[in-house]
């Protein structure tokens, strides 16, 4: 496994492996890797020959006053991890790098962005869809890689790479989590002992959603209501519980088939995001 820091080492890496004719996948992170991150890299393992990891903690993408600074750094550990996993090259650019001078252009995706996490983290998602724009132009792969963790993300991704026609293909993996159903994220290091305990709310909830809707309870206000009262048991500071059309992430009055429920509570100084969806209710 090769590790390189600019674009084009990137660049001359990547056309080698498809002079060869290789299928090549593409796993975006910031880093910090843990299993949800591999899932990500096993699956690109398995669908392509060759798979690029892209370890960038993307300074647009985070507002002011949020974790950029504190955000874990651990290259080392990360390369050896995607070594173990069967990928063949990481892309670990510098912030100069990636933007040498001030960036004047942006991607932006409406509408998709306004509610759930874009509603108090603004810029957020204008971070993202510039960054991943960039990575996707650099790296040039045939099937870019993200995990349903972050819902929203996944659903303004996928919308941007149809709404510019970008040349490769997005495939969405299932969130990975630990066996107690806390969701595997790069943030949960910074959980003490006992918010780690508490932290276990935002699953609590998504769970007693799922058990009511199988019951039959349909009216999102009901759900909401009692997904909160959960949460606010554990001390959870809420900053949304919602459920929202799947793909139009528009709020939604009664689950009647498709339907995401997505929460992000603070634990602590801590942000966490989880959700759940249904696809089809029997
Ligand atoms: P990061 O938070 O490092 O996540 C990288 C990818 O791993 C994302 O697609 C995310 O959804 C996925 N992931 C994280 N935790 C997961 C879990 N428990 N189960 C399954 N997948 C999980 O998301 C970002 O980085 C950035 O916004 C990025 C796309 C790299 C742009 O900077």
């Amino acid at each position: 496994m090769k590790i390189v820091h600019t674009i084009s080492d990137l660049r001359q890496s990547v056309l080698d492996m498809k002079k060869q004719g290789a299928k090549v996948g593409f796993v975006p992170t910031m880093g910090a890797l843990h299993a949800g991150h591999g899932s990500l890299i096993e699956t690109a393992v398995k669908e392509c020959d060759t798979v690029v990891v892209s370890i960038f903690v993307n300074p647009t993408q985070f507002g002011p006053g949020e974790d950029l600074d504190t955000y874990p750094r651990t290259l080392e550990v990360d390369a050896a991890f995607c070594d173990k996993l069967g990928a063949d090259l990481i892309f670990a650019p510098s912030a100069d790098e990636m933007y040498p001078s001030e960036q004047l252009t942006w991607v932006e995706v409406e509408k998709l962005t306004d509610g759930l996490c874009g509603a108090n983290r603004p810029g957020h998602f204008r971070g993202v869809t510039t960054v991943c724009t960039k990575l996707f132009n650099i790296v040039g792969a045939d099937i870019a890689f993200f995990g349903q963790k972050d819902a929203q993300q996944a659903a303004v991704i996928r919308r941007m790479v149809c709404d510019l026609n970008l040349p490769l293909k997005i495939r969405i993996c299932p969130i990975v989590r630990e066996a107690d159903g806390l969701a595997m994220s790069s943030r949960n290091r910074y959980l003490s002992a006992e918010e780690r305990k508490r932290a276990l709310c935002l699953h609590k909830a998504l769970m007693a959603c799922r058990e009511q809707v199988m019951a039959g309870q349909r009216d999102a206000n009901a759900l909401i209501d009692a997904m909160k009262a959960i949460i606010e048991q554990d001390q959870g500071e809420i900053d949304y519980v919602s459920i929202v059309d799947i793909e139009t992430l528009e709020p939604l009055n009664r689950i009647e088939e498709k339907a995401l429920i997505a929460l992000a509570v603070h634990i602590g100084p801590t942000r966490l995001i989880d959700n759940i969806y249904f696809d089809r209710l029997e």
